[in-house]
């Protein structure tokens, strides 16, 4: 593989970042990323009640989501919230000054909703705007900001996704979120806030992620997802390319959002779906799926639960992995995990020939110390192998499909260590040695 890619390695090898620690937002949520359901990918503004009842935007369509989330496994699986996205609301607010909900299409109300998602043991999101309308026309919070987060806590909400449609300034988009934060925080019920303040301030300038960290549990950066490989090759891409930016600001209480999983609908093949679900839980992500959980195949439900990854997802480190290394259409994220372990990704980005054999050798990650001296590597997914005991030197073949993703858990072994000094002399000894075809 590409000798570029090594010098970059010799590089990283003894480059100690020193970070300062940031508070984020100290509501005693989202200590993890936020596991649910919610509605858009999938649902969209679909208000067409008469027509097409079964998928509607309607409290139907959140109460039997709820109920399949415990019936079928997803609540034991750590998925929680049950989130409604744009197009709940009437069109006019009441007397009073209060969102409501659309009478016809919600005729118990939302705090009815909110009980009965509370009586499955499981937590309702709800969404609304920072500027004047909604993305899709209804009301928006500007100048209702205390209101409307009153109404979400009378309600029994406990997830609020706030857009950033139709700010008349962009330049009052952070004033904006930060005050809905501060309303939030008012009303004394613990309500995850979920921001896209970043998403709506990039055309403009570079947003400032610390204040963000400070207000958010967790913020949309990038484009919203569509259900397909070239959306989700998008994401990943923008993610890696500001990585030294927004990797760093992750952490219990705030995390970056790609948006949802698309896993259980149309547009990724079995591999780009485990490619999803692998990323996802290397980018420390929220996992909302939105999909139909009354009609999914059996393989996308069993990716979606897969516990390994869920682990790795939900890790209490709570640090956001990073692309390290690129060639030969092969991407390695490494995402360090408690206990000294860490995660890797290897994902096959080429989209031409078969399954294809990457070489391995742990002494050329960024995190290469998780094996010093030794380490116990496990492949997770796509097929659980355990690869037994390695030392930082011995090549793993890791075979992947094009656009698929392996992942493995690397657990250290304590011994006698082997210092800097000698793994850069074994890296350098590498590099040359080419017919031993062990680089990266
Ligand atoms: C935010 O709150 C401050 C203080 O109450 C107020 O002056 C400002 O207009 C508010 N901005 C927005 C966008 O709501
Ligand atoms: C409000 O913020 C304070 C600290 O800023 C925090 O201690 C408290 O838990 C927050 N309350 C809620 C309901 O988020
Ligand atoms: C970013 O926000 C933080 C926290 O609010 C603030 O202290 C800092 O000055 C801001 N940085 C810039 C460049 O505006
Ligand atoms: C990811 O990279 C950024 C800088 O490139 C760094 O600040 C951050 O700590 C890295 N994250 C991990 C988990 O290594
Ligand atoms: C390696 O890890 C696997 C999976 O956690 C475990 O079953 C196995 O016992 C471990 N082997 C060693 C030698 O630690």
């Amino acid at each position: 593989m590409a000798r570029s890619i090594l010098s970059a390695f010799n590089l990283m090898l003894g480059v100690t970042a020193f970070i300062l620690p940031v508070q984020p937002l100290d509501n005693g949520l989202a200590r993890t990323p936020t596991m649910g359901w919610l509605h858009w990918e999938r649902f969209m503004c679909n208000t067409a009640c008469d027509t097409d009842p079964h998928n509607c935007i309607s409290e139907k369509l959140y109460m039997e989501m709820a109920d399949m989330m415990v019936k079928d496994g997803w609540k034991d699986a750590g998925y929680e919230y049950v989130c409604i996205d744009d197009c709940w609301p009437s069109m006019d607010r009441d007397p009073k000054g209060r969102l409501q909900a659309d009478p016809k299409r919600f005729p118990g109300g939302i705090k009815k909703l909110a009980d009965y998602v509370h009586s499955k043991g499981l937590k309702l999101g709800i969404y609304a705007d920072v500027g004047t309308k909604t993305c899709a026309g209804y009301p928006g919070s500007l100048g209702h900001y205390e209101t409307d987060a009153e109404t979400f806590a009378e309600w029994g909400v406990d997830l609020l996704k706030f857009d950033g449609c139709y700010m008349p300034k962009w330049t009052l988009l952070a004033e904006g979120y930060m005050n809905m934060s501060i309303a939030l925080n008012k009303t004394g019920r613990s309500i995850v806030y979920s921001c896209e303040w970043p998403l709506y301030e990039w055309p403009f300038h570079q947003p400032n992620y610390t204040a963000i960290q400070q207000t958010c549990n967790h913020w949309r950066n990038f484009a919203d997802v569509f259900d397909s490989w070239t959306s989700v090759k998008a994401i990943l891409d923008w993610t890696a390319a500001h990585q030294s930016l927004i990797a760093a600001v992750a952490g219990p209480g705030g995390w970056n959002d790609p948006d949802m999983l698309v896993i259980g609908n149309f547009g990724l093949s079995r591999d780009q779906q485990e490619t999803q679900m692998a990323m996802w839980a290397i980018m420390a992500a929220p996992l909302l799926m939105s999909n139909d959980l009354r009609d999914i195949d059996p393989q996308s439900r069993q990716l979606l639960q897969n516990r390994h990854l869920i682990a790795i997802n939900q890790d209490p480190l709570g640090k956001q992995g990073n692309r390290t290394a690129k060639g030969n259409g092969f991407e390695v994220w490494e995402r360090p995990l408690s206990e000294g372990r860490l995660a890797l990704a290897v994902t096959n980005r080429n989209e031409i020939g078969g399954p294809s054999s990457f070489p391995l050798t742990i002494a050329l990650l960024t995190n290469w110390y998780c094996c010093n001296p030794q380490c116990n590597a496990t492949q997770v997914t796509p097929k659980y192998r355990e690869l037994g005991v390695q030392n930082p030197f011995t090549p793993l073949h890791i075979m992947v499909n094009p656009t698929g993703t392996a992942v493995l858990v690397i657990t250290p072994i304590k011994g006698q260590q082997y210092t800097p000094q000698q793994v850069k002399k074994w890296v350098h000894y590498l590099s040359e040695d080419k017919a031993k075809n062990t680089v990266l």
